[in-house]
């Protein structure tokens, strides 16, 4: 690492010669902190979605003390603040919507105040994606530290994951395997400790992210929150923050195209999920990199799917630490990574990951045993979706990847809600489920809609997987075929919107094609015929949301928040 500049960020607020100088001193006596205290000092902020709102979130003021620590260990001087928390099961209609409002609260947060390097304290699914956009437009030294995954749960005997394991439950439920007493008990065994879910979900996956891009400390993401080695992990993120201040260890330099590759590597060799893509998208475009989906699928055929965890596995994120964690996991696929990508340490990715080894060889395979000799996301394209779409091959049902079937349509959510479980729905075990007008602006917000219920009619029959398919999201932890982010959703005239009862789908995902089985010139007059009625907004960040949100194969970024290369 290069120090780049001797003087820190934070002196100028404090050594302009203006009244306003002084009163930032006294500011800082009122809250109890004498002059000695950051004299000289770089000020490191840690910048934390903390709420008792978002429970994945609730232990990070705990988290933030031990950041302080590092900090103070160093001879600096941190300063905590707050920025808007992101709780994926209380917000609605969903915390994607909010996910970019947080990125600026972040950014506008960290570089309107004196601040010479920043630790992010995040968690839940929109946490880190959301505080990484913002700290890479701000700009400054950054360290990721997350909140780390929650303890197993554990019901009469069997482990359970969060939340992978309440869909499976829900689905017997309204098949009537379980009883209401069962379902009752479950609630209290599957969240056991702080943190956030722990299966291979987005939480889970936008941690290694971090560790991919070279934003985390080594290890970061797989240590469980109440394990005291998280503690210890954030103390050492508060030091090296303390270390990075006035280097070129920023945001803009780390995160490049060789980080973002590994990013993707890694995500397909964990079979992460696949709100990952549009998360990642997203942080390059804040850096200037214009990142195609076609990339992932370009690496998906090379990267094999070694970590078996759930959903599309059998473990839990509590075991992939025990086995090693994203270290040991990267060994394993350390021939198909940059390892000379820069990382936050000062060192390269792959002098971080030299300790990094395999404890448990079913749980991180060897690339010779792979799950799957490719990765875990696939890019579909057709005429359902001429600008992508994505499935999840790992999670889903392999005699479903190549598929003919019937549409099933609802025109949205409600419409879906009001008759999937109707006696009289004319649905087969064949046919396609299809949701329309639930994306960016249909919805709005892209909500994790896309794991569409299978109709309790088949249900009884015994069936837990058709094809299903949407211009929504699903949840990192949901599986099944599932068909989500088509792209250009329905409600802006995307070809979703031309699907009607009884067309035949074409889906075959070894070969990444989706089709709607009509003439062209049918889809032609079908799309100019529609005009979807969708939510209507005349104020407030709603209504900004509509006007400025891109398609989730651009990230679901405004905008006017790009990198301005790419504006
Ligand atoms: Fe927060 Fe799952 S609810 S990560």
């Amino acid at each position: 690492m290069e120090k780049v500049s001797e003087v820190n960020r934070s002196r100028e607020w404090f050594d302009t010669p203006e009244l306003y100088g002084w009163m930032r001193r006294a500011a800082f006596k009122a809250e109890g902190f004498s002059e000695e205290s950051y004299e000289g000092k770089p000020i490191i902020g840690i910048c934390n979605t903390w709420s008792e709102l978002t429970h994945c979130n609730s232990h990070l003021r705990d988290l933030a003390e031990a950041v302080k620590r590092g900090v103070w260990q160093m001879g600096g001087f941190p300063m905590e603040f707050p920025v808007m928390s992101l709780g994926e099961v209380n917000m609605k209609p969903t915390t994607m919507l909010y996910r970019n409002l947080l990125s600026m609260d972040v950014e506008e947060s960290i570089t309107a105040n004196p601040l010479d390097a920043v630790v992010l304290l995040g968690g839940c699914d929109k946490t880190t994606p959301g505080l990484l956009m913002g700290a890479a437009s701000a700009n400054i030294p950054t360290i990721l530290v997350t909140g780390g995954p929650q303890l197993k749960g554990n019901w009469k005997g069997e482990e359970l994951g969060s939340c992978t394991d309440c869909r499976r439950y829900e689905i017997e439920l309204r098949a009537g395997n379980i009883t209401e007493d069962d379902w009752a008990e479950l609630q209290s065994c599957i969240v056991r400790s702080n943190g956030h879910c722990m299966t291979m979900g987005t939480a889970s996956t936008m941690a290694t992210i971090g560790e991919a891009l070279g934003l985390a400390l080594p290890g970061n993401a797989a240590i469980p929150a109440v394990d005291s080695r998280r503690k210890q992990l954030a103390e050492e993120a508060g030091r090296q923050a303390v270390r990075i201040v006035g280097t070129d260890l920023i945001p803009s330099k780390l995160i490049n195209q060789q980080s973002i590759e590994n990013a993707i590597r890694c995500i397909h060799a964990i079979g992460g999920s696949t709100n990952s893509i549009i998360h990642l998208i997203a942080i390059a475009g804040r850096v200037g990199i214009k990142l195609p989906l076609q990339l992932f699928d370009d690496l998906a055929k090379t990267t094999p799917f070694i970590l078996n965890l759930k959903p599309s596995g059998k473990y839990l994120m509590e075991d992939f630490y025990y086995a090693g964690g994203v270290p040991a996991m990267m060994q394993r696929i350390s021939h198909l990574l940059h390892l000379d990508a820069e990382t936050i340490t000062g060192k390269s990715l792959g002098d971080n990951i030299i300790g990094g080894f395999v404890h448990n060889d079913d749980i991180i395979r060897s690339v010779d045993n792979a799950l799957d000799p490719e990765g875990g996301l696939a890019v579909l394209k057709g005429n359902l979706a001429p600008t992508g779409a994505i499935i999840k091959p790992t999670a889903a049902s392999s005699e479903l990847m190549v598929h003919k079937g019937k549409a099933v349509v609802f025109e949205d959510h409600d419409d879906l809600a009001a008759r999937i479980d109707d006696p009289d729905l004319d649905v087969s075990p064949e046919d396609v489920l299809v949701m329309k007008n639930s994306g960016p602006v249909g919805a709005p917000g892209i909500p994790e809609w896309g794991f569409l219920p299978i109709p309790k009619k088949i249900l009884a029959t015994g069936i837990r997987d058709m094809v299903r398919l949407s211009d929504a999201r699903m949840s990192g932890t949901a599986f099944g075929t599932v068909v989500v982010h088509v792209t250009p959703e329905s409600a802006n005239g995307g070809p979703l919107s031309a699907v009607r009862n009884g067309d035949m789908i074409e889906i075959d995902v070894p070969n990444r094609k989706l089709n709607l089985l009509i003439s062209e010139d049918e889809m032609n007059s079908r799309v100019s015929e529609k005009i979807y009625e969708g939510p209507q907004f005349k104020r407030g960040f709603k209504w900004l949301h509509a006007r400025h949100i891109l398609q989730a194969d651009q990230g679901c970024d405004f905008d006017f928040l790009l990198h301005e290369n790419l504006q």
